[in-house]
């Protein structure tokens, strides 16, 4: 019998549980608490890129666990100095900043504030189908009215257009827009990439209006869609960077990177825990592994490997497959939530995004050996 510990009784019940424990991670596997193994391609939300128990990574947090854990941000600290080189190196110009904060709601958080503080505007523009994270700041951004209800009022002053319809864009954007911001592919909404004519106009309205523009990268960032940050594929210049998920091995951390327009004075903002030197440490050891295995590259040729896998999968459910890099969206003519059921039973972890998505955010060190059996897995499970 499964052991679901305490959590079912104990924990405050917002999250739809799967009935499993898992206990251990390794690499692109995951283990239940039964000795059951499965291919993780939720990987802990998107939050493994390079695998579960790195060791890299594990070295990295027990060294400066046992160095130093608690340095107040009034404090510089050598740990945190030396992921800011290190993230600042692999940010294209005009990037030169960065925020250290805890997750990817607090950067989005952060952002609208950086961006509201610098122009002295307060409108915000955001998407249809956006998914930004789910404090109040980051769900006035957040467009599912599900995630919505019972909590507000929420921040005002954030207007909603259709994602990829550049003219909705154009016509929303004005000299009162403090941000616009957004995701390069939708991820909680469906895995919908932007198109080059959408960014092209957010891009021209930005200059034009004299707004900033916000690229949330909390899913997209650290290599998942075959570039280090997903705006490189789009030929947008953000003013600011929204990190999380990936950055820190799995540990929580998150970071606004910020181009030189962004205005910040001493007191306007800050964490506690933001820049703490152990997750510092684990996101040093983390960008280091990502570049000195290429697996940026990696995640552009294995995404290109499985999505061709899954373009052979005959199944008339399969309304679509939505794809960049390792950030694969399989859309469905039905519900997905049955089908996820089967892949886990199957031996395949899998997430939904929005109701008839099979989202797969599988860790990009993932061998071919286990994408094969990953789209082996749909196929049974989308054919019989
Ligand atoms: C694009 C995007 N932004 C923000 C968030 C919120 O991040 P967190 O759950 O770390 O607060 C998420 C989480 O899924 C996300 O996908």
């Amino acid at each position: 019998m499964t052991t679901v510990y305490t959590e079912e009784s104990r924990a405050l019940g917002v999250y739809a549980r799967r009935g499993v424990t898992l206990v251990r991670g390794e690499n692109a596997f995951v283990w239940d608490d039964r000795g059951n193994r499965y291919i993780d391609c939720v990987a802990g939300h998107g939050s493994a890129n390079i695998g579960h128990a790195n060791p890299r990574v594990a070295a990295a947090v027990a060294t400066q666990a046992l160095r130093f854990t608690a340095c107040s941000n009034v404090f510089f600290n050598d740990a945190r100095s030396a992921y800011l080189d290190l993230l600042l190196s692999v940010a294209p110009a005009p990037l030169e900043r960065a925020f250290l904060c805890n997750s990817g709601a607090e950067a989005v958080e952060a952002a609208i504030k950086f961006a509201r503080h610098t122009t002295g505007r307060v409108e915000v523009v955001s998407t249809y189908r956006a998914f930004h994270g789910r404090t109040l700041g980051a769900l006035s951004t957040t467009h599912n009215p599900a995630y919505r209800e019972n909590v507000g009022p929420l921040p005002s002053g954030v207007t909603f257009i259709p994602y990829n319809e550049p003219a909705a864009l154009t016509a929303a954007v004005t000299d009162a827009t403090a941000a616009v911001i957004l995701e390069v592919v939708q991820g909680e909404g469906g895995v919908h990439p932007g198109t080059r004519e959408f960014f092209a106009a957010v891009g021209r309205a930005c200059r034009e209006h004299g707004a900033l523009l916000i690229v949330d990268e909390v899913q997209t960032g650290f290599g998942r869609t075959g570039r280090m940050f997903a705006f490189e594929h789009a030929g947008l210049e953000p003013d600011l960077v929204c990190l999380a998920k990936s950055m820190a091995g799995g540990l929580p951390m998150g970071a606004v990177v910020c181009s030189a327009r962004i205005v910040a004075t001493p007191g306007m903002h800050g964490t506690t825990f933001g820049g703490n030197p152990v997750c510092c440490a684990a996101a040093q050891a983390t960008l280091e592994f990502i570049l000195e295995t290429g697996l940026v590259d990696a995640a552009a040729e294995k995404g290109e490997y499985l999505g061709g896998r899954l373009a052979a999968i005959a199944s008339p459910r399969i309304r679509e497959v939505r794809r960049l890099g390792l950030m694969v969206g399989i859309d469905l003519r039905e519900k997905a939530r049955p089908s996820i059921e089967r892949l886990q039973n199957a031996g395949v972890l899998a997430m939904p995004a929005g109701p008839t998505v099979v989202r797969l955010l599988p860790p990009l060190t993932i061998g071919y050996a286990e994408l094969d059996r990953v789209a082996a897995a749909l196929e049974q499970v989308l054919t019989t």
